[in-house]
């Protein structure tokens, strides 16, 4: 098969929903002193991207145009730029970039990339960055450990269901508010699923079997008075809030930032590698079905995460996990 010498990213010219999202075709980028050509196999989508290229999020609001999107990405070294040693084409890696990984191929410096471990699934390897580096900063941020009882709000989702899983995996208890449609799947991970809504704190307190010692809200909606009503210290809330600015710091460009983010990607893919948890993709969409993809996640309802595909997925495996639960007579 010959080398391909063309590649396409996704990009786009205004704020604007997902169909502002546009195929753009270059040639294939040669790698600069130190950067590595990677072919990407996968790319997770993340609500943050939706918030950078709808204007929600204007932190970056002086970046010049056309913009790219995404920046999680999982794939193949294909060429190595003069000095970099520790890759070699062939290389099976997991990167972060700030911008631009919904793409046949990314050009990063050879430090934004850490090995894939072998036991890692590639639709997995490509969903972990974001929400998993999130994940990890704030039960660090937090120092969740064995004595914790935490809760963790929309613990089924991308994000909620790594926080959940490492805190369980550090011996914390933890207490995950979903839907009803997720409680076997939390269960079975050993989180006591407790269903979001009016009645939350009873409902908390009636599983929790003593004081809640943490609480991080994802979701962002009633989370600083739920963690209030159950007596959680305020230094051991976490809101939504800032878990953006936890985002936003995982995604800077400057050295220390690419080199904290590229040491907490790492931690993520040992943890991963090693089984500490298991990150669930319930929805897998080829590529070019980026705009329904960024349909699924915004309706609020993933679990897991939804990641794109560069190679072929057929539209049976598009919505997997999902759909074998809800068809279940
Ligand atoms: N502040 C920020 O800048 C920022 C940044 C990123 C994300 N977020 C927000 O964080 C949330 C989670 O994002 P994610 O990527 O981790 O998850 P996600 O993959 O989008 O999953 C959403 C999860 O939210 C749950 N959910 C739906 N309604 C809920 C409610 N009323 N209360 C609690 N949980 C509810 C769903 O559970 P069921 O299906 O069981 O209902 C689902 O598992 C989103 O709402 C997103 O907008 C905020």
């Amino acid at each position: 098969m010959r080398a391909p010498t063309e590649a396409f990213a996704y990009r786009y010219t205004h704020y604007g929903d997902a169909d502002v999202l546009k195929r753009h075709h270059y040639p294939l980028p040669v790698p600069g002193p130190g950067e590595v050509l990677v072919e990407v196999i996968s790319t997770a989508i993340n609500h943050m991207d939706a918030f950078l290229r709808n204007g929600k999020e204007d932190t970056w609001r002086d970046d010049p145009w056309p913009r790219s999107s995404g920046s999680d990405f999982a794939g193949i070294v294909r060429a190595c730029g003069p000095g970099v040693t520790a890759l070699r084409a062939g290389s099976d890696v997991v990167g972060h970039t700030r911008t631009g990984a919904h793409a046949s191929h990314v050009v990063v410096p050879a430090d934004q990339l850490v090995l894939k471990h072998r036991d890692i699934e590639w639709e997995v390897a490509g969903g972990l960055f974001l929400a998993g580096a999130t994940a990890l900063e704030t039960l660090d941020d937090l120092r969740i450990g064995a004595s914790d009882t935490i809760v963790i709000s929309a613990a089924a989702g991308g994000v909620g269901s790594i926080e959940a899983q490492v805190a369980k995996y550090r011996g914390a208890r933890v207490i995950g508010t979903c839907g009803e449609r997720n409680f076997d799947y939390l269960r079975q991970l050993g989180i006591t699923p407790v269903k979001y809504g009016d009645g939350l704190v009873e409902r908390i307190q009636r599983v929790a079997g003593g004081p809640v010692t943490a609480y991080i809200d994802n979701y962002g909606k009633d989370g600083a008075d739920v963690a209030d009503a159950l007596g959680v210290p305020p230094g051991r809330y976490r809101s939504s809030a800032s878990r953006r600015e936890v985002e936003l710091r995982l995604l800077r460009d400057d050295p220390d930032s690419v080199a904290h983010a590229t040491q907490v990607l790492q931690r993520v893919v040992d943890l991963a590698g090693t089984g500490a948890f298991r990150l669930l993709v319930s929805g897998l969409y080829p590529i070019d079905d980026i705009v329904d993809a960024f349909d699924d996640l915004a309706r609020l309802h993933a679990r897991g995460k939804v990641v794109l595909a560069t190679h072929p997925v057929t539209r049976v495996r598009t919505l997997r996990a999902r759909e074998v639960f809800e068809r279940m007579p």
